[in-house]
């Protein structure tokens, strides 16, 4: 009986070994790729900039405080307290974060897109924010912060 205990527990380590019935790590590594690719359609399918239109704030400072907590909450951990794409959390995941203070930042004041940008996400490690966690509002309220950083580097 043992024999048969260690004959099936030997199979099980190859298999195992193998990759998890066969599938390869550059087979998982597409499928990820794949998931990545749907998520982002959908939060793009899923984006609706008029919202952005019923968005209000009793007053702008309102607005850019909101964004500092959003900002500390769920940006600065990868984009850096400055937004110079070196926060610790990006360093201790190995992956590179762009800073927003280049002098030829694409979303330089471009509120429209970075709040696309931000709600859909990108296909490297930039979380898709419109369908994981933030709602028009917030997004609204991080691209007020994001520009008074990038006014603050000028
Ligand atoms: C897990 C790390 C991580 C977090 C958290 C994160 N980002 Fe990112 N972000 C990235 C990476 C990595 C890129 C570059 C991705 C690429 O080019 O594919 C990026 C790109 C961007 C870009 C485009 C910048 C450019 O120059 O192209 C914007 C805008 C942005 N992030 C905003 C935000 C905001 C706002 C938050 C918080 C709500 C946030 N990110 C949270 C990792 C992160």
């Amino acid at each position: 009986m043992r024999w048969r205990l260690a004959l099936a527990l030997s199979c099980l380590a190859l298999v195992a070994l193998a990759g998890c019935g066969g599938e390869t790590a550059a087979d998982r590594e597409a499928r990820m790729q794949a998931a990545r690719a749907d998520s982002l359609a959908m939060a793009q399918e899923l984006y609706n900039a008029t919202v952005f239109d019923t968005v209000s704030w009793e007053s702008p400072d309102a607005r850019v405080q909101r964004g500092a907590l959003v900002w500390r909450a769920s940006c600065e951990k990868c984009h850096g307290e400055g937004g110079r794409g070196d926060g610790l959390g990006a360093q201790q995941l190995g992956i590179d974060v762009p800073s927003f203070l280049v002098p030829d930042w694409k979303y330089t004041y471009e509120a429209d897109s970075l709040r696309e940008r931000i709600f859909v996400g990108l296909a490297g490690e930039m979380p898709n924010w419109g369908l994981h966690g933030l709602g028009y509002r917030d997004i609204d309220a991080a691209v007020a912060y994001i520009n008074t950083l990038v006014s603050a580097a000028r």
